[in-house]
């Protein structure tokens, strides 16, 4: 069953909190495949897109290319998305692949009840983000991306990691970096991951 690396942080190597995510996965053994939005150039839901992507469904072509990012994403049995704090939540980039990764009939369904049922093998999410002043809220961030990924793909566990205040003036980035790599070794610690 294979791990997954959602990489939303577009300023590659310098990005703070891809370094902090790559902690994450090396605590959880390694082995993360890549999804990285921006060099696989992800892009929300066009008018086009959106039509084309309806006549797939219906005539369920689930092979098209169109949906690639969603075929990986129901394989993976742990998701880590890696993201900045970004205008109190996160880059447009993650909204687009969210878009990429809702597909009826591929990713989740509709039970006779109306109810959302997942078609993913997720069991795990841990949301990685660092901010460059406090993180006001878990909402839209963490909080809606817990949301989706525990009502369409049934997520069990769901877990944020966060180092908050990296750009204050004064602020010792690489301290608060550290503190967040070891809270993030207490969470996920084998006792509670
Ligand atoms: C476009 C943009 C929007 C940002 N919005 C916020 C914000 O709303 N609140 C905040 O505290 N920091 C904000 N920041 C600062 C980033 O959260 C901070 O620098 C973060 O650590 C960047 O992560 P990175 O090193 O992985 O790129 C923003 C930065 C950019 C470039």
């Amino acid at each position: 069953m294979s791990r997954l690396l959602v990489n939303a942080c577009p300023r590659g190597a310098a990005s703070r909190t891809l370094r902090l995510a790559e902690h994450a996965t090396g605590l959880l053994g390694g082995g993360f495949e890549r999804l990285d939005v921006y060099r696989e150039g992800i892009v929300s839901l066009t008018p086009q897109t959106l039509e084309k992507r309806l006549a797939l469904c219906a005539e369920g072509r689930f092979d098209d290319p169109l949906f690639a990012p969603a075929r990986r994403f129901r394989e993976a049995e742990t998701v880590v998305i890696a993201a900045p704090y970004w205008d109190l939540s996160f880059p447009a980039a993650l909204k687009a692949l969210v878009e990429q990764l809702c597909v009826i009939g591929l990713t989740f369904f509709y039970d006779e009840s109306d109810q959302p049922r997942s078609l993913c093998r997720l069991k795990r999410f841990l949301y990685v983000t660092t901010a460059g002043g406090p993180i006001l809220s878990d909402e839209p961030g963490f909080g809606y991306l817990k949301l989706v990924m525990r009502t369409f793909f049934g997520a069990e566990k769901c877990v944020q990691i966060k180092a908050e205040g990296l750009d204050l003036r004064g602020a010792d980035a690489e301290a608060i970096l550290r503190k967040a790599m070891r809270e993030a070794e207490r969470l996920l610690a084998p006792a509670h991951s």
